[in-house]
């Protein structure tokens, strides 16, 4: 079976606690889970900003608000997994080699952050790297990646296809500017180079296009290669 690793973004599947797209996500995962074995790796979002913020502002280190943001990521996680019911495991694994050991299940295996100083696209990464994941997925609030920030770069365009190395690089002039908002973290796109693992980036915010894409190989967003080849098959 084919497995592939989602960086499911906070801000997706909780725009806000209230309005949030945990059971279309559920449904659509459970869908997918018996056609390929699925890892979802469950972000922040704006909540785990709020945590942050407010523990930067009583002093607290940096250390210490990234441990509280890992604690948002695994409480969002555990919602997730709560609402999979059977289809997933139900504890939300807390490092690599727990979440690869609970794929022997079959289920979906569902995670949030792990360790500080980085967010959950690089633990989707290497988790990707560590499982043998034919893919990995980043559902994220842009439709792809561009050439250059859209909303600082009005020439900016987006790409459909690129090399590992393009995608670096974008991310290298990226981060240039401070605020700049990049599509995944610059470790998970390390990763993803050293082991070759292909990474589709795709808007999430509608759930379907998950479904879409690893069901049918139908997506509108950007495929990152190692090559910048486009392969036969997404899967
Ligand atoms: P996210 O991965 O959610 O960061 O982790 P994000 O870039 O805000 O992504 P969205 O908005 O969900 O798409 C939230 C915070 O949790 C801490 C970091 O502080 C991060 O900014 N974190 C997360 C870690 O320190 N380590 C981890 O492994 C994961």
């Amino acid at each position: 079976m084919k497995k592939v690793v989602l960086s499911l973004g906070g801000s997706i599947l909780f725009p806000t606690i209230e309005e949030n797209r945990v059971a279309a996500y559920a449904d659509v995962l459970s869908r997918i889970a018996g056609r390929i074995q699925l890892f979802v790796v469950v972000g922040g979002g704006g909540e785990a900003r709020r945590y942050i913020s407010a523990a930067r502002e009583i002093g607290l280190d940096e250390a210490l608000a990234d441990e509280i943001g890992i604690l948002v990521t695994r409480l969002n996680a555990t919602l997730l997994a709560g609402a999979l019911g059977d289809s997933a495991v139900p504890v939300v694994a807390t490092n690599h080699a727990d979440a690869y050991a609970a794929a022997a299940s079959g289920k979906i295996v569902v995670m949030g952050g792990i360790t500080p100083a980085q967010t959950t696209d690089a633990v989707a990464a290497v988790l990707a790297e560590r499982a043998g994941a034919d893919l990995m997925v980043n559902l994220t609030s842009v439709d792809g990646v561009y050439t250059a920030d859209p909303k600082a770069d009005p020439s900016a365009r987006k790409l459909d296809l690129l090399s590992s190395d393009q995608l670096l690089d974008i991310m290298g002039s990226a981060s240039l500017s401070a605020g700049a908002n990049t599509v995944i973290d610059m470790v998970a796109a390390k990763v993803l180079k050293r082991s070759g693992i292909p990474l589709l980036v795709i808007d999430g915010r509608n759930p379907g296009s998950l479904e879409d894409a690893l069901l049918a190989g139908r997506y509108a967003g950007s495929l990152v290669t190692k090559d910048g080849e486009k392969p036969a098959a997404l899967l």
